[in-house]
């Protein structure tokens, strides 16, 4: 397993994607505040004690038992100087990656999740040597579905009754990409 990398901050033109730490809290609960953000996740709106909580968790960039790296960024917009995103990439030693993706309503839309895709995929390939990146997304997760096909994701599985929450049986799709060997992932 490799060390947790040394805080990365990952910059796209319009985004720095900063390294997570217990100081984005507050930011970070006025991002998730918005419930519809949790549709098809089994989160609900965290209270800043929670969210704190998460950040702390976060920060160590590993989890509990060492045996995956948790990377978690907040995307910032250089233009607004706001958190208007939070993206996250798990990465076990077999050089699989799975990752997770959230953008403000109010900036969504522009193009921001994949430009900020684009930037973690490269660093998961070229700095971790990342050879597969996964997601998994509720089947009726229409944004996120045509975000992944965006990003060169194709779907390769779909899982039934994979999870129960809000009510609801949820359904997956698994996205993969398999990135180039020895090439770099743009
Ligand atoms: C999924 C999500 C992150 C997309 O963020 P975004 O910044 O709006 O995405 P982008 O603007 O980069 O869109 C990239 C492509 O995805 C697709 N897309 C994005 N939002 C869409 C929507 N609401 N409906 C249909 N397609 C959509 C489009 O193909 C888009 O490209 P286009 O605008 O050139 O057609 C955002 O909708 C979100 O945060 N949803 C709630 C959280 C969530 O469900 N996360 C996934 C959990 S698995």
């Amino acid at each position: 397993m490799k060390s947790p990398p040394e805080f990365p901050t990952l910059e796209t033109t319009r985004l720095s994607l900063e390294w997570i730490i217990e100081a984005h809290a507050s930011e970070l609960c006025d991002l998730f505040s918005d419930p519809e953000l949790h549709r098809f996740v089994p989160l609900e709106v965290p209270t800043l004690e929670q969210q704190m909580e998460r950040c702390k968790r976060w920060a160590k960039g590993q989890s509990p038992d060492g045996k995956e790296l948790w990377l978690n960024w907040a995307a910032r917009d250089k233009n607004s100087g706001k958190i208007v995103g939070h993206f996250q990439a798990g990465v076990k030693d077999d050089g699989i990656a799975s990752i997770g993706y959230v953008v403000a309503r109010d900036f969504q839309r522009k193009g921001l999740a994949l430009e900020a895709l684009q930037a973690v995929f490269y660093f998961l390939h070229k700095d971790l040597a990342v050879r597969e990146v996964k997601a998994w997304s509720d089947t009726r997760n229409q944004a996120s579905h045509q975000l992944a096909q965006k990003l060169g994701m194709t779907k390769v599985d779909q899982i039934k009754d994979a999870d129960f929450f809000k009510g609801a049986t949820s359904d997956e799709f698994v996205f993969s990409k398999v990135l180039a060997p020895g090439g770099a992932e743009q």
